[in-house]
């Protein structure tokens, strides 16, 4: 069976579409779970795409991928820049994680420019809107085949 990548959305992003469309574009967050769901069938990678407002909800999906997926892809918002409780729940799961940011981070406010997640993952993709996710799928699925030893092409 295919590996399920587990897509953690955080705080506000269920408001993309509207939301500071200069800065994070018009796409909704429906639309990028549609293309998240084509990009994972073209990797054969199963996707599980969530959304939450909740940090304490988000550390609960984190713990529960520890037994099901194969790795997390995480734009966890503001959390980002201030949640070591996910943090910790992300180096606990013990899972490869590629971090997302529509936005181009290091180009904003300061205070963006730290991010927790950072901590955890293999690497950081930012700045490319909602083709971030599918560049993060890419990169997920080369490391889960690498740890596998699946069948990707040299
Ligand atoms: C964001 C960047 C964060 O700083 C911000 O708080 C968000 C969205 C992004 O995708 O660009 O909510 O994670």
């Amino acid at each position: 069976m295919e590996p399920t990548i587990l897509i953690v959305n955080g705080p506000n992003l269920n408001l993309l579409g509207t939301r500071e469309p200069e800065i994070y574009g018009r796409e909704t967050l429906d639309e990028i779970a549609a293309l998240c769901a084509d990009k994972a069938a073209q990797l054969g990678l199963a996707v599980d795409f969530r959304q939450s407002n909740s940090e304490a909800e988000i550390v609960g999906w984190i713990q529960e991928a520890r037994g099901d997926a194969g790795g997390l892809i995480v734009n966890a918002g503001a959390l980002t820049h201030t949640s070591i409780a996910i943090l910790d729940a992300l180096l606990a799961c013990a899972l490869p994680v590629v971090e997302v940011h529509l936005s181009n981070i290091h180009r904003r406010e300061a205070f963006r420019r730290d991010s927790y997640v950072s901590q955890a993952a293999v690497g950081t993709i930012c700045g490319f809107g909602g083709h971030g996710y599918a560049l993060a799928l890419e990169a997920m699925a080369r490391i889960v085949n690498a740890d596998g030893g699946g069948d990707e092409e040299a």
